[in-house]
């Protein structure tokens, strides 16, 4: 595996591989790597003949009071992962690197943007965007793999990429999870004992709405109410939101009326844990015709 530190030393490695013939895929990650992240590198080498996975801890996408600083950086341990997982070229920028000077040009998408994490986190999506364009630019990947633990990143990603054109294939990849459910993520290393205990919640609010559907109900605000009761029966949960969007524009909607994405945020201890599920509407009653006229 080759390791680039520099901007330069990851587009000649880009550049050489397409020449030779090879298909190039991208892993974008801030590092801290799980079975979620292999996962992706595993399915990119399936998929592409020369895997390339990116670990930056993107500055541009923490707001001032969130966890920068404090991110986990095991990057022994991240190297020796990415060389076991078969990675071709691990490409591990400095921040210097990647934003030399004040960055006066951003990516942003628009719209989908504004609800869901976007609420809280008024820049996150625009540092996402700017830094995936960049890795984009820099290794020109014919596809780029995303987690759908974050389904609000993935379809904001979707959407530049078409807006923009930027010729790389979005590949979703399903959410991972614990065995009782907890989706995996880097910040579930914040989790005492007992938090990691009480964090499941998130994906028993969600698997508890999905049997609500099931059984007909398809009111968004008594779905949320539903969910907002178990999560708030574990005493260290803070709700930041529990909303029900459309998978489109991922805007709110009152009814569960057309493909739906359930989506959530909860604070436990020093973590801000997301998780969410993709629903569809019940089918509709077939209407009993009278037979006998
Ligand atoms: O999902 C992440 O780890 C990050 O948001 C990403 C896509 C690597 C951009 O920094």
């Amino acid at each position: 595996m080759d390791i680039a530190h520099t901007i330069a030393e990851a587009r000649r490695f880009g550049a050489a591989a397409r020449a030779a013939g090879r298909t190039v895929g991208l892993v974008p990650t801030m590092g801290a790597l799980h079975e979620g992240h292999y996962s992706l590198i595993r399915r990119c080498r399936t998929e592409c003949s020369c895997t390339i996975v990116s670990i930056f801890v993107n500055p541009a996408q923490f707001g001032p009071a969130e966890d920068f600083a404090g991110y986990p950086r095991p990057f022994d341990a991240d190297t020796d992962a990415c060389r076991r997982l078969g990675t071709d070229l691990l490409f591990a920028p400095e921040s210097r690197e990647m934003y030399p000077r004040d960055q006066l040009a951003w990516a942003n998408v628009e719209k989908l943007t504004r609800h869901l994490c976007g609420t809280r986190r008024p820049d996150h999506y625009r540092g996402v965007c700017t830094v995936v364009l960049k890795l984009c630019n820099i290794l020109t990947p014919a596809r780029a793999y995303f987690g759908q633990k974050d389904a609000q990143q993935l379809a904001v990603i979707q959407r530049l990429a078409a807006d923009l054109n930027l010729g790389v294939e979005i590949v979703p990849c399903p959410t991972v999870r614990e065995p009782d459910g907890l989706a995996l993520s880097s910040r579930n290393r914040y989790l005492s004992h007992d938090q990691r205990r009480q964090a499941p919640c998130l994906c028993r609010a969600l698997f508890h709405a999905r049997d609500l559907l099931g059984a007909g109900q398809t009111d968004s605000a008594a779905i949320i109410a539903a969910m907002t009761k178990l999560i708030q029966e574990q005493p260290q949960a803070q709700i930041d939101y529990i909303s029900i969007v459309d998978r489109d524009l991922l805007q709110p909607i009152p009814r569960i009326d057309r493909p739906a994405l359930i989506a959530l945020a909860v604070h436990l201890g020093p973590a801000r844990l997301i998780d969410n599920l993709p629903v569809d509407p019940p089918p509709a009653k077939t209407l009993e015709y009278c037979r006998d006229v």
